[in-house]
C-alpha cells in the first residue's frame, strides 16, 4: 500500500492510531483562532464564529477537528484568498466526537487554509464546556454568569478546536456581552467596540482580547458575569481577585496577596518570566473540581479562593494555600511546557503538586508542610496504589472517557512523591536548576517524562532516567522486609510488591525497583545506599537502633519483625526519630497489619506506646490508623467496637485536655490545628469532658452567638453533637447550612449532617444531594458524614441504586464525579457479600467514566474482607487483655 493510501485510511477513520490514542489526523495543523463568542444568559445558549488558519502539512481533501454538543450552521474552507468551498460535506463522528469536513479540490501540502465555521451552543449547567453558573442577586432572584472549564477535553463542547494538548496554537477571543457585564479571557483586552447583537437585537459590547502566546486549548478561558474585583500591583503585572456580587470581596484579599508574591517567587526560582500581561483569578459559584490553571485566568470553586479569617479555621487557610500555589505553579509547569498527550498527565499535577508544597513550605515555615506531606500525599499515594486496580503514573491513555480518571492520587500524589524523591536524591537546588533547564529548553512546547529525566541528568551529571524511569512506568512499589543478623552486624532487606489484598501473584511481583534506603543510624542518615536487586545485605555498624526510609522520601513500606518494631516505638520516645520518620513508621505498622504482614494487635500495642508524643502530624497519624481499623470493624459486633471506641478514648484523651480547646491569638498554625483534631477524636470516642464540652458550645451557638464555636473547632463540635443528638441538633446544623454567610461554613455543616444516625435523619440527609438546595458541584457533601456509621453505609448504598438513574444524569460520565460518589457509596463496605451486591448492580450498566473507581472499590473491600478473616479474634484477643472488653 503506498503512502498516500495509507493516509487517506486514516483519514477515514478519522483518528490517527498511533500508540493505540485515538487523535486527529496530522494533515493540518491550527496556527490561529479567531473566535467570538456571544453567550446569552437568558435562553442559556450563545452563538459562535471561529476562524482557523492552519498549515496544511499533507495534501488534504478533509479536515477533522473535534466538536461536541454544538450545532455547526455553516463551513467555509479557502485557501489563501481562494474560496476552496462554502458547502463542504460536514460529517459527525460521535465515538471520536470530530467533526470532518471533506471537499472536492485537493489543498497541496505546505500551504494554508483557512477554515471558517459559525455555531451555536448551549451554556449547559454540566460544568464542563462553555456553561453557565448561578447566584442568588439582592433581591433574592437567581442570577447567571458564563464561564468555561476545557480541561481535559471539553474545549471542543465550547467551539470546534484541535483539542488536544500538542496541538498549540494562537487565539485571539472576543466576547459580546451587555455593556454592565465584565468579560475575562486569558490575555488582557485590546479593544471595545459597540455591536449588534446575535442573540438578541439590540447594542452589545464587543471586547477584544489580545493574541495568546502559543498555547493548548485545555487552558483557554472565557467568562461573562457581573463580578466585583480587588487588585494589586506588587507584582510585575498586575493581579486580581474576581467574585460575584453576593460575596464579600474583601475575602479574595489573602489570595491576591498569595498569588502575587508567589508568581514573584516562581519566576525567579524558575528564571522565567511570567508570559502573560497579568494574572486573574475567579471564584465560580459552579466548579467541579478545586480550581483550574487556565493560563492568565485561573478558576476556582469559591471556598478555594475566597478566606475569611474571622469564621474559617488553619486547615481552611491552608487548603487556601495549597490551592492557589498549585494552580500558579501550572502556569510554567502546565501552561509554558505541557505533556504531548495525557498518559503524561503526572508531569502537570505531580510537579504542581510538589511545587505547592515547596513554596509554601517558604512561605510558611512555620506550617512544617513537609511533615505533613507524609501523612499526606505519600499516604494517599500509597493507599491506592496498593490495589491490584492501581495504574502505572505513565499509563496509556486512549480516549476522551479515559482521561478523567486519571486525575487520581497517582498523577497527583504519587507523581509528586517521585519528584521528591528525587529532589532528594539529588539536592533540591540541583533539581531546581534541572527544573529551570527544562523550562528553558521546552517554553511554548510539549514534552514527555524522558525529557523531564534529560534536564534533571543534565543539571546533575547523573543518569536519572535509570533510576526514575521503572517508578513512573510500573504500577504499584515495594514492601521491604527486613531481618536482622547479629553475628555479621549486618540487615538483610528483601523487596516484593507490595498489595493490600496480600494476593499477590508471581507474575505481579517481578518489577524489582530501585530502593532508596535511606538507612538511619545513631551516626546520621547513610542516603547513599540503594537495593536494585530483590534482596540483599547491608553492613549495620551499631544494630542497636537503625530505620529505613529516613523521612519516609522512599516510595515503599518496610516490615520489621515484631520485635524491631517494639524497639522502634522505644527509639521514637527517646527522641531518635524524626517527626517523619515517626508518622511514617506508624502508617507502615497500620497498612501492613491491615494486609497480613503483621498482627493487628501488634499495631494496636505500637499505637499505645505513642501516648506521650508530642507532635501534631504524628497523632495525627495515630488517630488515622485508629480510624481505619475501626472503619474496618464497622459491621464488627458492637461489643468489639465500643472497645475499639474505648482505645481511642483512652489514647487521645488525657493529651486533648492537656492541650484544651481554647484558641489563643499566639496559638501557631499547627497548634491550632493540633487542639482541633485531638478535641474532635477525644469526644468523638465519647470522652466525656469534651462531649460536654462541645454540647455547651454549640447550646450557646444554637441561641445566637456565633462566637461560641471557634472555627477551627467547627466542623467537630457539629458530628460530635450529630452522632450524639437527635432532631434539635440535625435542625440547626441544617439551618446553618442554609443560611451561613461563607461558603466554608455551609460545607462544614453539610460534611457533617451525615453524622446523624437515626433513621428519620438519614432519610432527611439522603434527600439532599439531589434536590435542589445542594449544588451539583457539591453532591458528595451531605453523603460524607453517612459513610461514619454502618446504618449511613446502608442506607447511602440503598439510595443510590434508588436514584442510579438521577445521579447518571445529574453527573454525566466523563466528569470524575460519578466516579467520586460510586467510590463514596460502596467503598466503606467490608464483606463479600456486600461487594457481590454491588457487583450485581453494576453488571447490566455501563461503567465508562467511572471502571476504574469502581474496581478500586471493589479492592478496598476484597483488602477489608482478608483482613477481618485474619485478624478479627487477634483484635478481640488484644482488647480483652488490655481490658477494654
Ligand atoms: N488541572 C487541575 C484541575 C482539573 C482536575 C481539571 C480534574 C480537570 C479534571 C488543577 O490544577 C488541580 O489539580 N486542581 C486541584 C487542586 C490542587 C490543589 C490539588 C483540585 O481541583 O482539587
Ligand atoms: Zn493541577
Amino acid at each position: 500500500m503506498c503512502r498516500h493510501q495509507f493516509n487517506a485510511d486514516v483519514q477515514s477513520a478519522n483518528m490517527d492510531i498511533s500508540k493505540g490514542r485515538e487523535v486527529l489526523p496530522k494533515n493540518v495543523k491550527p496556527i490561529h483562532y479567531d473566535l467570538t463568542l456571544e453567550p446569552d444568559l437568558e435562553k442559556f445558549g450563545y452563538e459562535g464564529t471561529v476562524v482557523i488558519e492552519l498549515d496544511i502539512v499533507e495534501d488534504t481533501t478533509s479536515i477533522s477537528l473535534n466538536t461536541l454538543d454544538l450545532n455547526i450552521h455553516s463551513t467555509k474552507v479557502s485557501s489563501g484568498s481562494k474560496l476552496i468551498t462554502s458547502s463542504p460535506d460536514v460529517s459527525y463522528n460521535k465515538d471520536t466526537q470530530t467533526t470532518t469536513v471533506s471537499f472536492n479540490e485537493t489543498i497541496p501540502a505546505g500551504s494554508k487554509a483557512t477554515l471558517t465555521q459559525t455555531f451555536s451552543g448551549t451554556l449547559n449547567d454540566n460544568m464542563a464546556g462553555f456553561y453557565r453558573s448561578s447566584y442568588k442577586g439582592d433581591d433574592g432572584s437567581t442570577r447567571y454568569l458564563a464561564t468555561t472549564q476545557m480541561e481535559p477535553t471539553d474545549a471542543r463542547r465550547a467551539f470546534p478546536c484541535f483539542d488536544e494538548p500538542a496541538l498549540k496554537s494562537h487565539f485571539t477571543i472576543t466576547l459580546i456581552a451587555d455593556k454592565n457585564m465584565t468579560c475575562l479571557s486569558n490575555m488582557d483586552e485590546a479593544s471595545e467596540k459597540e455591536v449588534d447583537s446575535r442573540v438578541s437585537g439590540g447594542k452589545k459590547k464587543a471586547v477584544t482580547f489580545n493574541k495568546t502566546p502559543l498555547m493548548s486549548t485545555y487552558l483557554l478561558a472565557f467568562i461573562v458575569g457581573e463580578l466585583k474585583m480587588i487588585e494589586t500591583n506588587s507584582f510585575r503585572v498586575p493581579v486580581r481577585v474576581f467574585a460575584t456580587p453576593d460575596r464579600d470581596i474583601e475575602h479574595g484579599r489573602f489570595s491576591l496577596d498569595l498569588g502575587a508574591r508567589t508568581l514573584d517567587f516562581y519566576e525567579k526560582k524558575f528564571n522565567s518570566e511570567f508570559p502573560l500581561p497579568k494574572m486573574d483569578m475567579v471564584a465560580i459559584p459552579d466548579f467541579s473540581a478545586g480550581a483550574m490553571e487556565n493560563w492568565g485566568l485561573v478558576t476556582y470553586r469559591v471556598v478555594d479562593l475566597l478566606f475569611d479569617e474571622k469564621t474559617s479555621g488553619a486547615s481552611t487557610k491552608q487548603r487556601v494555600a495549597e490551592v492557589v500555589q498549585h494552580e500558579l505553579a501550572h502556569q510554567w509547569f502546565g501552561n509554558l511546557v505541557t505533556m504531548d498527550f495525557w498518559d503524561g498527565l503526572w508531569l502537570n499535577e505531580g510537579f504542581a503538586t510538589w511545587m505547592s508544597w515547596y513554596s509554601c513550605n517558604t512561605f510558611y515555615p512555620e506550617w512544617k508542610v513537609w511533615q505533613g506531606y507524609v501523612t499526606d500525599n505519600l499516604q494517599s499515594a500509597l493507599s491506592l496504589d496498593s490495589l491490584r486496580s492501581s495504574h502505572p503514573i505513565e499509563v496509556p491513555v486512549k480516549r476522551a472517557d479515559e482521561i478523567n480518571q486519571i486525575f487520581d492520587a497517582i498523577s497527583y500524589s504519587k507523581g509528586s512523591c517521585v519528584l521528591r524523591m528525587i529532589s532528594k536524591y539529588l539536592g533540591e537546588e540541583t533539581f531546581m536548576e534541572g527544573i529551570r533547564r527544562y523550562l528553558k529548553k521546552h517554553a511554548y512546547g510539549n514534552t514527555q517524562t524522558g525529557d523531564l529525566w534529560a534536564a534533571l541528568s543534565d543539571a546533575s551529571g547523573k543518569d536519572v532516567e535509570k533510576v526514575m524511569d521503572i517508578w513512573t512506568k510500573n504500577v504499584g512499589y515495594p514492601v521491604v522486609t527486613v531481618t536482622e543478623d547479629e553475628k555479621e552486624n549486618a540487615i538483610h532487606v528483601k523487596q516484593n510488591r507490595f498489595l493490600r489484598t496480600a494476593d499477590v501473584k508471581p507474575e505481579e511481583d517481578k518489577t524489582l525497583f530501585p530502593v532508596f534506603l535511606g538507612l538511619r543510624t545513631k551516626d546520621g542518615v547513610d542516603e547513599g545506599l540503594t537495593l536494585n536487586k530483590r534482596e540483599s545485605n547491608f553492613k549495620v555498624k551499631d544494630l542497636d537502633f537503625f530505620k529505613l526510609n529516613a523521612d519516609h522520601s522512599g516510595i515503599y513500606r518496610t516490615s520489621y519483625t515484631p520485635e524491631r518494631l517494639k524497639k522502634l516505638g522505644e527509639a521514637a520516645k527517646n527522641g531518635l526519630l524524626s517527626v517523619e520518620d515517626r508518622a511514617g513508621m506508624i502508617a507502615d505498622a497500620g497498612a501492613l497489619a491491615a494486609s497480613g504482614y503483621q498482627k493487628t494487635s501488634g499495631v494496636l500495642s505500637l499505637l499505645q506506646g505513642f501516648d506521650t508524643e508530642s507532635e501534631f502530624v504524628v497523632w495525627d497519624e495515630l488517630t488515622a490508623r485508629v480510624g481505619s481499623i475501626r472503619a474496618a470493624w464497622v459491621f464488627e459486633d458492637d461489643k468489639v467496637k465500643d472497645a475499639l471506641k474505648a482505645f481511642q478514648r483512652d489514647l487521645v484523651s488525657h493529651k486533648a485536655h492537656k492541650l484544651g480547646w481554647d484558641f489563643k491569638d499566639s496559638d501557631g498554625h499547627i497548634e491550632q490545628q493540633f487542639k482541633s483534631m485531638l478535641f474532635s477524636s477525644a469526644a468523638l470516642s465519647g470522652d466525656s469532658k469534651t462531649l460536654n464540652a462541645a454540647f455547651e458550645m454549640f447550646e450557646k451557638f444554637k441561641n445566637g452567638d456565633r462566637s461560641a464555636i471557634h472555627p477551627n473547632l467547627r466542623a467537630g463540635v457539629y458530628a460530635i453533637v450529630l452522632s450524639n443528638g437527635g432532631e434539635a441538633e440535625y435542625d440547626a446544623i441544617l439551618n446553618e447550612y442554609r443560611t451561613a454567610k461563607t461558603s466554608d461554613e455551609r460545607n462544614t455543616a453539610l460534611r457533617a449532617i451525615g453524622r446523624a444516625k437515626k433513621p428519620e435523619l438519614i432519610k432527611r440527609t439522603l434527600s439532599l444531594p439531589l434536590s435542589d438546595e445542594v449544588k451539583g458541584q457539591d453532591i458528595y457533601l451531605p453523603m460524607g458524614g453517612l459513610r461514619a456509621h454502618r446504618e449511613g453505609i446502608e442506607a447511602l448504598w440503598a439510595w443510590m441504586k434508588e436514584n442510579w438513574d438521577a445521579l447518571e444524569k445529574k453527573l454525566p460520565p466523563g466528569l470524575t464525579m460519578l466516579g467520586s460518589v460510586v467510590s463514596i457509596c460502596t467503598s466503606s463496605f467490608t464483606s463479600k457479600a456486600q461487594m457481590d451486591d454491588i457487583e450485581q448492580f453494576f453488571k447490566q450498566k455501563s461503567t465508562k467514566g467511572f471502571n476504574q473507581s469502581l474496581a478500586q472499590s471493589f479492592d478496598a473491600i476484597r483488602a477489608k474482607a482478608g483482613w477481618l478473616g485474619r485478624d478479627r479474634d487477634d483484635v478481640e484477643q488484644w482488647l480483652k487483655e488490655k481490658k477494654y472488653m
